[in-house]
């Protein structure tokens, strides 16, 4: 399915969109979007959180302190799942459950885990992606396999700087379920 000419907001705060991205992003399902602060990261995972539905993979990629936990907080929130979104120490994936009677959210960080599914075999992911969010940190070479279909956030910050809390996503539907999804109304 072709994916429809997406409807663009450029009175949207922080989108950035030229463009030569806009056409970009009616091509490949890519938008760009600048977060100044935590709280808008939070609110950036509350208004995506809108768009998922059981059976959705989303990967979410960036350096350690990026706000990978931070967006999956907000992910939670829009969803109306029960439990803080944590980065625990030593649970590799946590199950939110619904309190709204949508989906569950999985919230996997695949920090500590080696390459490959297989790696990931006790977490059972296939058999609970179909009823379920399932979001993934650090999940790269990981947990493709699941499925023909993400959404996959790339997290960027400045090296160095700890304070500048500027992140700058990219945000990129990958697969049939994505095509005729318009990312950019986020
Ligand atoms: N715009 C921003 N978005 C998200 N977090 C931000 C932002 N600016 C500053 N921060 C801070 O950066 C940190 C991000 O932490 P978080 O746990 O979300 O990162 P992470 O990507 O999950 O890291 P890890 O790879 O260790 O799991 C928090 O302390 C947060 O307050
Ligand atoms: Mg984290």
């Amino acid at each position: 399915m072709e994916a429809p000419a997406a409807a663009h907001n450029p009175a949207e705060p922080g989108t950035e969109q030229s463009g030569a991205e806009r056409s970009g992003a009616e091509r490949s399902g890519t938008v760009r979007i600048v977060v100044e602060s935590p709280d808008e990261m939070r609110e950036l995972g509350r208004r995506l959180a809108k768009l998922l539905r059981a059976g959705d993979l989303v990967m979410l990629t960036g350096e350690l302190g990026a706000g990978k936990t931070t967006l999956t907080r907000g992910l939670g929130e829009g969803l109306g799942v029960r439990g803080a979104v944590t980065s625990p120490t030593f649970v590799i994936a946590r199950v939110h459950p619904s309190l709204v009677d949508g989906p569950p959210l999985v919230h996997v960080d695949a920090y500590r885990l080696g390459g490959g599914l297989d790696d990931m075999e006790d977490l059972d992911l296939d058999v609970s992606l179909p009823e379920s969010v399932i979001v993934v940190e650090w999940g790269e070479g990981k947990v493709e396999e699941l499925t023909d279909d993400r959404l996959h956030l790339l997290i960027h910050r400045a090296v160095g700087d700890t304070t500048d809390e500027v992140r700058h996503i990219t945000l990129t539907g990958v697969g049939e379920r994505w095509a005729a999804v318009d990312l950019s109304a986020v």
